[in-house]
């Protein structure tokens, strides 16, 4: 065999070992083995080089070279290979349990939207929306609220520029649904709103509302009384008593507050309910006829019954929860209780 076919012979052997290779130490093994320095086979026949006959040095030495360098090649190669692959095979270890996801749940405030959206539409309320960037014209001016009344102060109020200013009631949506319907009109609107209060334990300057709206001949306060007496048993269940105490709204007359009897002390009395036994939940009434007319309803054909409630309080009172901030926060901690 001549000294170029012995080379083509180890070339082979040498790459077929290489590829053989299954792990970094196999790899390094055979890197001494053919290349190392001291008794490594290619660096042997580099040595042997002298002792040929000149006209074999030159086409031996070439392809002595092409050797080291095809082996060495192949080794960065396979190295590089099984390096890659390393990772992905100890990523499954099948002996290992399994992963439980992390389920997600409803914030309590949605969940509250849906339950309250579910009781008023047993009682055959559709749900509805309207925008939180609103104009003065449904904020105020269409709910009978005039310029010089005191919850129009920019200082009560985030405006956003010349008459655009942050929703700070639901009731806006009670103007734009008499605008785009004709009655009868039965809904509800559920809601962010803005109000640029001090935070603290029982304010926050962003806070949700629920409106209701129903208009149709011959609605009366009865009605009235009964749609909220029987959505305060079913929220906040069956031993919820109510009253209702006169107040004023603009867009209401007559206008009422409705109060719920304390769901912490039974009605006893603590501070929740500032020993009171009752707590207020929400503002009410019969829609004002200034406001049928700034929608063009016909103030004599139609009656409409109206109201208007804190959903995070509801949420809070229902949930025992002492801080609205505890909604914001979205702190897994309380979130995870739900
Ligand atoms: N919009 C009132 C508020 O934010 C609540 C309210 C009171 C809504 C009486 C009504 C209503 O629809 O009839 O304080």
């Amino acid at each position: 065999m001549s000294g170029l076919d012995e080379v083509r012979a180890l070339r082979e052997a040498a790459l077929a070992q290489v590829e053989a290779a299954d792990d970094a130490d196999g790899v390094e093994r055979l890197r001494i083995e053919w290349l190392g320095r001291k008794a490594g086979r290619i660096p042997a026949l580099m040595k042997a080089i002298p002792s040929l006959p000149p006209a074999e040095r030159g086409p031996f030495g070439q392809a002595v070279n092409d050797l080291k360098a095809a082996v060495t090649a192949r080794l960065e190669a396979r190295k590089a290979a099984l390096e890659t692959a390393r990772p992905h095979a100890a990523a499954v270890d099948v002996t290992l349990p399994g992963r439980r996801p992390a389920f997600g749940r409803l914030h309590p405030l949605s969940r509250t939207v849906r339950e309250m959206s579910d009781i008023f539409g047993r009682l055959g309320f559709e749900v509805v929306e309207g925008p939180e960037v609103e104009d003065e014209f449904h904020n105020f001016v269409g709910l009978n609220i005039p310029p010089a009344h005191p919850a129009r102060d920019p200082l009560d109020n985030y405006y956003l520029g010349d008459h655009v200013l942050l929703r700070t009631q639901t009731s806006t949506v009670q103007v734009r649904i008499m605008e785009s319907r004709r009655p009868p009109v039965r809904v509800v609107a559920p809601g962010r709103v803005y109000r640029p209060d001090t935070v603290d334990a029982g304010h926050s300057n962003m806070f949700h509302q629920l409106e209701g709206l129903w208009v149709d001949r011959g609605v009366t306060f009865a009605d009235l009384k009964g749609v909220l007496s029987t959505f305060a048993r079913a929220f906040f269940g069956p031993a919820a008593r109510t009253k209702f105490q006169p107040s004023y709204f603009p867009f209401t007359e007559p206008s009422a507050e409705m109060y719920v009897s304390c769901l912490l002390c039974g009605g006893a009395g603590c501070p929740t309910c500032k020993r009171s036994g009752w707590i207020e939940i929400l503002g009410c009434g019969m829609v004002d006829p200034n406001v049928f007319e700034a929608v063009g309803y016909d103030a004599e054909a139609y009656t409409g019954l109206a109201f208007g409630f804190g959903l995070d309080r509801c949420a809070m009172l229902k949930y025992g929860i002492h801080d609205i901030r505890l909604l914001f926060e979205d702190d897994v901690r309380f979130l995870r209780q739900f």
